[in-house]
């Protein structure tokens, strides 16, 4: 394939997540594959500004498709906010002589790629890379099935402990603007409630659904809650807010936190980079730019980030009549 990009660089931004490896190990591949170079950019457009470079090849990639994290490191860079720290970067890319770069990342990766492009004209494409799965234009983001699954897992074990004592627990799980975590894990892991920033369905309801679950017989019960829902209330204040109102719950609250951003990748997740970073490299090839590959239907496809960026990912109201059901 001839093409007017030799050399793409790689790198990861924002908040890590599971799979951003294998995605980088596909990248760098594809490159191989391609006979084009790859370079490594390290810790975000920090490592761009400051031209944190290193030459990559298939074999500097080896070992990492089951890794979590990122080799390459990642940060949320202020400077590149402003033209003059995007200035920076776009000399330090072509003073390595690199043409076009990957970006796995989230939205406010994306952001930073498109205003990129816009004032230097350079070739940008990007893989979303985030837990929250809240990016329009995929129906997964790399370390959403992972992080679910580990979410899944530990409330497995909360709920051996719950169920032991008959206790009552708040579980806060990961997603600051979105629910997807909460209520995917919530009907997964089989909580009595799931409480998400899309809907707030009222403390009132959290009440009776936890009275109704009581008479019903259920001796323990989990209740999931995002870090963003808008009950108004944590996690702690829910457990007071509860003790206080049902007096006979003995409440816990458990908040998973950062642990939900670690761990070995699923195969979902592995298989899901590494088609993304080979249609990545593709696109750039092909002399596209400014979009992000996304999966949707099980076919990998191409959206403006600018599209991407904007739009919203909506919550699945059938998973919430779902979990309404089980939870009679
Ligand atoms: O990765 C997304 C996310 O996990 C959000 O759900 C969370 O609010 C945020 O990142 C926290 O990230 P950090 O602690 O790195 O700022």
């Amino acid at each position: 394939m001839s093409s007017k990009i030799k050399k793409i660089g790689v790198l990861t931004s924002g908040g890590d997540s599971p799979g951003m490896n294998a995605a980088i190990r596909s990248v760098v591949r594809t490159c191989a594959y391609m006979e084009v170079d790859c370079v490594a950019i390290y810790r975000g457009y920090q490592g761009m500004i400051e031209g944190h470079f290193e030459p990559m090849n298939a074999r500097s990639v080896n070992n990492i498709i089951n890794k979590g994290g990122t080799i390459l490191k990642s940060a949320r860079c202020d400077d590149f906010r402003s033209k003059e720290g995007r200035k920076k970067a776009y000399d330090q890319l072509r003073a390595a002589g690199i043409d076009a770069f990957v970006v796995i990342g989230g939205d406010g990766s994306f952001t930073g790629a498109i205003t990129f492009n816009a004032e230097f004209n350079f070739p940008v494409m990007g893989i979303p890379g985030t837990i929250d799965n809240d990016i329009f234009g995929t129906n997964y983001t790399l370390g959403f099935d992972t992080a679910l699954n580990t979410v899944v897992d530990a409330i497995d074990k909360i709920r051996d402990t719950a169920s032991s004592h008959n206790r009552l627990f708040f579980v806060e799980v990961m997603g600051r603007d979105v629910g997807h975590i909460a209520l995917n894990a919530g009907v997964g892991a089989g909580a009595e409630e799931i409480l998400i920033p899309e809907e707030n369905l009222g403390l009132e309801r959290l009440l009776e659904s936890l009275k109704r679950s009581k008479a019903s017989g259920k001796s323990s019960s989990i209740v999931i809650v995002a870090e963003g829902d808008k009950t108004g209330k944590n996690v702690f204040e829910l457990k007071e807010y509860v003790e206080k109102h049902i007096p006979i719950y003995d409440v816990r609250v458990s908040v998973l936190g950062h642990m939900q951003r670690g761990g070995t990748p699923t195969c979902f997740d592995r298989v899901l980079a590494s088609r993304m970073g080979v249609k990545a490299v593709e696109a750039l090839l092909k002399g596209k730019t400014n979009l992000m590959v996304g999966i949707q239907n099980n076919k990998i496809t191409l959206t403006e980030i600018s599209e991407a960026i904007k739009g919203h990912t909506k919550i699945d109201k059938e998973l919430i009549r779902v979990s309404d059901i089980m939870t009679v």
